[in-house]
């Protein structure tokens, strides 16, 4: 470049950095600077732009946090705050190379980078509006793994609709006025998810029997019908937990009601399966139809609960009983009432609830909700504000009074609600699934980086429709997704009304085997399964997880989305997996249940060289005794040592909050040729059974076993005949 050019050059840059430097951006932009930093606890930073001068009222966290102390000199990630266009934007450089995670219930990859999502939670049957860029839920809430496998956490703690993407920074626009970010920065993700959980809570400990395979159609009626299908497990010997209730069951679509010539008796139903070895959940959606008479309607009308319109009047939209009112969960009178609600309707023997069309939904209008303008009146901590605020927080909400009604309704037992939308923060109250999904491979095998991302932004207990809602299913597709639907944390198979039948046994004899086998390898895995939700109700380290956790310093593993890991130990590798990434190390195969090696749809199961793994017998359901033998599953580590653990409680009540738990550390150790397995340590005050456990070492030679009683320890010669 000759002098003459190079100044022209010069010039033309000069004049192009000037005229941005007075664009609009600047004269439509205000930075905010920061007015507030500091740490919650050491690696946890908050950030308060300038004029909020304390934390706002929160619905993600548990509870307000404090600055503890002071901000560190060096610190990585730091979010830059500013308003345009009525707007907030806060902007999050990153370190190159970080990969993506979490982010909520979203379509598309698991790696969550240059992605853009929608925070408003939306009725979005099949995915389909938006291309799936919003679904039913919001998590304001990004995980980002550093190519050294360290990680850091964003969460920007704002209800109001917003946009999230990821690419050589993170960029969040949410159109309410400025809010706080907090940042984690650990050692890895695992600490990461720890640290989220100290502020956002955890799941708190379901009944053992949520655990279990759920049946649910749209809808089984009447009550002889739902019975039948409890039956055909029961002859069949595939195992079941729960039998779930949709909204056919009402007298109208009248919620808190039962038609009464459908469910004439609810209560004697519920103890007829109960009899028969099932729970039940009931679906309530909170449009109360507008009835004059219908008692909810009427006594929240008294109450004067209802959310408003712009002008102040009671804001009426449709849903399945035509025009409905909605309660506004914002208001504390409002949440006390509708709590209220479900004291009778519990005392019909429910077991649990499924709070559906929850963001809300609403029929016949653009967006398939209530208009932005609408009005919620807050109270306690929370402000008057515009749907527009509080539209992400409906379902949340909505769950938080439903759990406590339950709890009011039934003390000494654990609540079960499901619900389809909710928010960062929302485990404390429901479990969740991914709403309306069809039959199609493509919704397979989204399922299972949607459910992992969900973990990873705090929701260990999701799962979606098994087989898919929408849709005809292929036989070969459900026993595909059945294969794997037994490991998803939340394991429901639900189907369309009018569409064809999605029960195990509609697509013939032998995918009717596929489902027994992957169903039967679910209950022997409940002991391990029960134990990783206990550790995430303790720790927030999701239940299910994605293989990078294996090593999160192995690139090669962080976007692998087909396999998926259930805690540490165990990795599941789907049947149609193309060249999966697999951790390295001694992942042993292994067989649970007779027929799943030569079955063409089980998933490949394999235990981590290290672990041991806890395992019940094949029961119908969990109000079987699985665990009279005990399995151990034993991969030695290069060391020739291993060690698991089996969490035990009552499996419902609260006896394990004052000790009534037993949490076991089994070690194995090999010495002179043979696994010698004890207890190394204990736990809790529960009893210890006498009973004998089989165990069983994993090796080259094939497997080696035998049986003995717990407490005496067990002696496995690892020479001779193995088993193949
Ligand atoms: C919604 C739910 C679905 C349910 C249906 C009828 O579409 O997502 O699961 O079956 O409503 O209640």
């Amino acid at each position: 470049m000759n002098a003459l050019k190079r100044s022209l050059w010069c010039l033309c840059f000069l004049v192009g950095v000037m005229s941005t430097n007075v664009s609009v951006s600047d004269r439509d932009t205000e930075k905010l600077v920061i007015g507030k930093q500091g740490l919650l606890e050491p690696g946890v930073a908050l950030f308060l732009p300038k004029d909020v001068t304390d934390y706002p009222a929160t619905l993600a966290l548990t509870k307000k946090p404090e600055i503890k102390l002071a901000f560190p000199e060096a610190w990585d990630i730091m979010p830059v705050f500013e308003r345009r266009d009525g707007k907030t934007r806060v902007r999050v450089a990153v370190p190159p190379d970080t990969d993506f995670y979490g982010t909520g219930e979203v379509t598309g990859p698991l790696r969550r980078n240059g992605r853009s999502i929608k925070l408003w939670n939306t009725d979005n049957f099949g995915y389909a509006d938006d291309d799936g860029r919003r679904l039913y839920q919001s998590h304001p809430w990004v995980l980002g793994v550093r190519k050294n496998g360290t990680a850091f956490g964003v969460l920007f703690d704002t209800t109001w609709r917003a946009e999230l993407t990821t690419g050589d920074a993170i960029e969040f626009v949410s159109d309410g006025p400025p809010f706080p970010v907090i940042v984690i920065d650990d050692t890895g993700p695992q600490a990461v998810m720890k640290k989220l959980a100290h502020l956002i809570g955890t799941m708190p400990m379901p009944p053992r029997w949520a655990l279990g395979y759920q049946q649910s159609r749209w809808s089984y009626f009447p009550d002889s019908e739902a019975l039948r299908i409890a039956d055909e497990f029961r002859k069949r010997r595939i195992p079941a937990d729960v039998l779930w209730m949709d909204i056919d069951y009402m007298d109208g679509f009248r919620v808190f009601t039962f038609s009464p010539k459908h469910f004439p008796d609810p209560k004697r139903f519920n103890a007829d399966l109960r009899a028969r070895g099932f729970h039940n959940v009931w679906m309530i959606d909170p449009g109360v139809k507008s009835d004059p008479g219908y008692t909810v309607y009427d006594s929240g009308t008294a109450q004067d609960v209802w959310v408003k319109d712009a002008k102040g009047g009671n804001y009426q939209g449709e849903v399945w009983p035509g025009m409905t009112v909605f309660p506004d969960f914002t208001r504390p009178r409002t949440r006390q009432w509708w709590s209220g609600l479900y004291r009778d309707f519990m005392a019909q023997g429910i077991d649990g609830v499924w709070n559906d069309m929850n963001e809300p939904a609403v029929f016949n209008v653009p967006d398939h909700t209530m208009p932005v303008d609408n009005q919620h009146r807050g109270g306690g901590e929370l402000a008057p504000g515009p749907h527009l605020q509080y539209h992400n927080v409906y379902g949340l909400l909505m769950v938080q009074a439903t759990r406590e009604g339950i709890m009011a309704a039934n003390p000494d037992r654990r609540p079960f609600v499901l619900t389809r939308s909710n928010f960062l923060g929302g485990q404390r109250y429901a479990a969740t699934w991914t709403g309306d999904n069809t039959s199609s491979w493509e919704h397979l095998k989204l399922s299972i980086p949607m459910s992992i991302n969900l973990g990873l932004s705090g929701q260990p207990f999701s799962g979606p429709d098994v087989g898919g809602f929408g849709g005809e299913a292929e036989a070969d597709l459900w026993a595909h997704w059945i294969a794997v639907g037994a490991f998803y944390p939340f394991s429901r198979g639900h189907a369309i009304k009018d569409g064809p039948r999605k029960e195990p046994w509609a697509f013939g004899p032998k995918v009717e085997k596929t489902a027994r086998i992957a169903i039967e390898r679910r209950y022997r895995l409940l002991p391990y399964l029960y134990t990783l939700f206990h550790e995430a109700s303790l720790t927030g380290v999701p239940v299910m997880q994605p293989v990078f956790f294996a090593d999160p310093r192995d690139l090669a593993l962080r976007g692998e989305e087909q396999a998926f890991l259930l805690g540490s130990d165990l990795l599941i590798v789907p049947r149609w997996a193309r060249k999966p990434k697999l951790p390295s190390g001694t992942w042993r195969k292994f067989s649970l249940v007779d027929g799943d090696a030569s079955d063409p749809y089980q998933a490949e199961l394999k235990l981590r060289g290290g672990a041991i793994l806890p395992l019940g017998r094949i029961v119908q359901h969990t109000g079987e005794e699985s665990l009279d033998p005990l399995t151990l599953l034993v991969n030695l580590d290069d060391k020739g040592v291993a060690e698991g653990q089996l969490y035990e409680d009552a499996g419902e009540g609260y006896g394990y909050q004052k000790g009534d738990y037993r949490l076991t550390t089994y070690r194995a150790e090999v010495r002179d040729g043979a696994a010698h397995v004890t207890i190394a340590r204990g736990e809790g005050a529960r009893a210890r059974p006498k009973r004998d456990v089989v165990v069983q070492v994993l090796t080259d030679a094939g497997m080696f076993s035998a049986k003995g009683e717990e407490t005496s320890g067990i002696v496995v010669p690892l020479s001779g005949a193995a088993k193949k």
